[in-house]
């Protein structure tokens, strides 16, 4: 093999944990909402790259960008300018209904749960318009919902959980279909300190088998406890970041 270096390699920028290509590229995005005359700059210029394995914890003030950091990452916003790309794909050249069927799973912090289905269709709507028969969604629904220690709540509607049961068929709901990529904006806000502990391990375990994590929270204790990596927004843009000694990583 030839000197990498002559090849310029050597140069290329490395990731956040080593000198894979990362799975999360975000170069130069501004997000502007025009708001009459005024224009909200959300993020400014923003530059981020996430590694695949990472549970990152995007934490500041409110109002610094962390939500719509989230919908660009879910695909459910675009930027004004600048790139996404995720898994080496632009997202603006991307088909995002399919990328946020197949790609993404998000968490919420309301839940966003239907009220009237019980968990095990919650977790089986988000493999609809998959291409899988009704028998093969129940069982992959089964499935995720025992992931998350609700074998025994499958036909309760969420009115029969609590807050912290609920926010676990939201996960099993954003991971059903296996996305490598898992977004939370502040998946444990609702939440007492026992339930917000026990959803914080169980996106430990999805990271430690192979998911990447993205976590907006303001609960920086609990960040600094699981997370790989925290991230600091000021203003639209990366003020400091620090890496964790969590899940080996760091
Ligand atoms: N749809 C919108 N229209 C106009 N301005 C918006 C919109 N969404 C967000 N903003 C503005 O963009 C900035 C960043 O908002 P964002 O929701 O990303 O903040 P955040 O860090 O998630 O805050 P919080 O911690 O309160 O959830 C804020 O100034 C906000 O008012
Ligand atoms: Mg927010």
């Amino acid at each position: 093999m030839t000197d990498p270096s002559a090849e310029g390699l050597a140069v290329r920028p490395k990731s956040a944990t080593g000198d894979r290509d990362p799975l999360v590229r975000i170069s130069g995005v501004i997000r502007e909402y025009k708001m009459g005359p005024e224009t909200v700059r959300a993020l400014d210029s923003l530059d981020l790259e996430i590694d695949a394995g990472e549970l990152l914890a995007v934490v500041g003030v409110s109002g610094s960008g962390k939500s719509t950091l989230l919908q660009l990452l879910g695909g459910l916003d675009t930027p004004s300018s600048g790139r996404v790309e995720v898994a080496g794909d632009d997202l603006s050249t991307t088909d995002l209904t399919d990328y946020r069927r197949r790609r993404v799973g998000i968490i919420f912090q309301s839940f966003h749960l239907v009220p009237s289905f019980t968990a095990l269709e919650n977790v089986m709507l988000a493999l609809t318009f998959q291409g899988r028969t009704g028998r093969d969604r129940k069982d992959a629904a089964r499935a995720a919902l025992a992931r998350v220690g609700l074998a025994e709540r499958m036909h309760h509607r969420p009115g029969q959980l609590s807050g912290g049961e609920q926010q676990r068929v939201a996960i099993a709901r954003a991971t059903v279909h296996h996305p490598p990529l898992i977004l939370a904006d502040e998946p444990t806000g609702n939440l007492d300190r026992d339930s917000a502990e026990s959803v914080l391990t169980l996106l430990e375990e999805l990271r430690s088998e192979g998911s990447t994590l993205v976590m907006v929270t303001h609960d920086e204790a609990s960040a600094r406890r699981h997370a790989t990596r925290i991230v600091r927004l000021a203003a639209g843009r990366v003020e400091t970041e620090e890496h964790l000694a969590n899940g080996g990583v760091a």
